[in-house]
C-alpha cells in the first residue's frame, strides 16, 4: 500500500496576472488536507471517496481504462486515464489498483473556503500512481503531470494551486505558456512533454524572514474562481490591462524581496499596492474582485500593525490580514467577528 498527501492553498498576492503566461505569485500552503491510499488489486479494482456515497469499479481493458461512467468520478477518471499512459510509455505494465480518497479540503464546510480542491485531487492520484509503481516522485514531474491533466479537461487556472500542494510550504510561482504545452498536447507524447523545459515556468521555495502572521478572514460567501477568470478575461483587450500586468508582476517581485530579507515596510507597501491593482482591474473589466466584506476586512487592518487583502480570486472566500503585532490578533479576530467575518485557524 502506498499513500499521499497533499494540502490546500492560500494566495498572498499576483492574482490574476498569474493567469498570464510568465507572471508571478506568491501563495502559501494551508494545514488542512487530501489524502489517497493505493493498492495493487486483481479483477477490478474500486474507487472511494470521503465526498460520495458509492465508490466506482473500474478495470483495463486492452490498455484502457473501462469504467461505467460517473460524472462525480470524472476528474479522477481522467488523472488515472493520463498517468496510466504515462505509466505505459515508461515501460510499466498496467494492473487494476484501488483507491481511497479521504479529503479534508471537501468536507461541506470546507469546500466552500475555496482553499482548492480540483489540483489538490489530481496531485495526489498522480503522486500516488507513482509511488505506486516505484517511481520517483520528484515534485516538477508531480507538477507537470496534474497540469496535462487540469489542462486536458479545460481547466482555465493558473495552476498555482497545483504549485502550492505540490510544493506545500510558501512559493512564489511563475506560470507557464499554457498554449505552447496544449500545442505540444497534439503532437507529442506524455513522456516527450515532460522532459522538455517550459517556457517561463518556475517554482522557487521562499523562506519567510518576517514575523507576520496571516490572519485568515472568510467572508461567508463562496466563490467560483473559474467563472471569476473568465469574466476577467473578457476585460484583456482593455488599452490599462497591459499596465495592471506590469504593475502585479514589480510588485510581486516586491513583496518577494520584502518576505526574503524580512523588510516589513516593503511587504506593505507590496501588498497594499496588490490590492489596489486587483480593485483596478476590477473597474477596467467590470466585475467585482473586493466584495464589501472583503474590503472592510482589509481597512481594518489599517488600525492595527497589519496589512490585508483578498486571497485568490475574490468575490467571497477569503481575505488575508497580515499581522505583524501578535498580542493584537484577539482582538483583531473579535473586530472581524462583529462584521461578520469568521476567523479559519488553519495555518
Ligand atoms: O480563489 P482561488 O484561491 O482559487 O485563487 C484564484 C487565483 C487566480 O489568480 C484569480 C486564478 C488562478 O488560477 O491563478
Ligand atoms: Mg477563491
Amino acid at each position: 500500500m502506498v499513500d499521499a498527501k497533499v494540502g490546500g492553498k492560500l494566495y498572498w498576492g499576483g492574482e490574476y496576472a498569474v493567469v498570464e503566461a510568465g507572471h508571478t505569485a506568491v501563495i502559501m500552503a494551508v494545514k488542512r488536507y487530501l489524502q489517497v491510499k493505493l493498492k495493487f488489486s486483481s479483477g477490478h479494482g474500486n474507487i472511494r471517496s470521503s465526498l460520495y456515497h458509492h465508490h466506482l469499479i473500474w478495470s483495463y481493458q486492452n490498455g484502457k481504462l473501462h469504467i461505467a461512467h460517473q460524472d462525480e468520478y470524472s476528474l479522477i477518471i481522467k488523472a488515472i486515464g493520463v498517468m496510466s499512459e504515462y505509466l505505459t510509455e515508461q515501460g510499466k505494465e498496467l494492473t487494476v489498483f484501488d483507491l481511497d480518497i479521504d479529503s479534508d479540503l471537501h468536507d461541506s464546510a470546507f469546500q466552500k473556503y475555496g482553499f482548492g480542491s480540483s489540483g489538490a485531487v489530481v496531485v495526489a492520484v498522480v503522486r500516488g500512481m507513482l509511488r505506486l509503481y516505484e517511481l520517483a516522485d520528484e515534485d516538477l514531474l508531480v507538477f507537470k503531470l496534474a497540469c496535462l491533466i487540469l489542462l486536458k479537461i479545460g481547466n482555465n487556472g493558473s495552476m498555482g494551486d497545483v504549485a502550492s500542494c505540490t510544493y506545500g510550504g510558501l512559493i512564489a510561482y511563475t506560470s507557464f505558456d499554457r498554449h505552447q504545452i496544449l500545442e505540444w498536447l497534439e503532437k507529442k507524447s506524455i513522456s516527450q512533454i515532460i522532459d522538455t523545459e517550459w517556457k517561463y515556468l518556475s517554482i522557487r521555495p521562499l523562506k519567510n524572514c518576517l514575523p507576520v502572521e496571516p490572519v485568515i478572514g472568510w467572508t461567508g460567501r463562496e466563490a467560483i474562481s473559474s467563472e471569476l477568470v473568465y469574466k476577467i478575461s473578457l476585460g484583456r483587450n482593455h488599452p490599462e490591462y497591459s499596465q495592471f500586468l506590469q504593475n502585479s508582476e514589480t510588485h510581486v517581485q516586491s513583496l518577494i524581496q520584502a518576505i526574503e530579507t524580512g523588510n516589513k515596510g516593503r511587504f506593505k507597501q507590496a501588498i497594499a499596492a496588490l490590492r489596489q491593482g486587483l480593485i483596478h482591474l476590477s473597474i477596467i473589466c467590470r466585475t467585482q474582485i473586493e466584495t464589501e466584506e472583503l474590503r472592510q476586512m482589509s481597512d481594518l487592518a489599517d488600525d492595527y500593525d497589519a496589512v490585508g487583502k483578498l486571497s485568490g480570486a475574490g468575490g467571497g472566500d477569503c481575505g488575508i490580514i497580515f499581522l505583524f503585532d501578535h498580542a493584537k490578533k484577539e482582538e483583531l479576530i473579535q473586530e472581524l467577528e462583529k462584521r461578520k467575518i469568521q476567523y479559519l485557524a488553519f495555518i
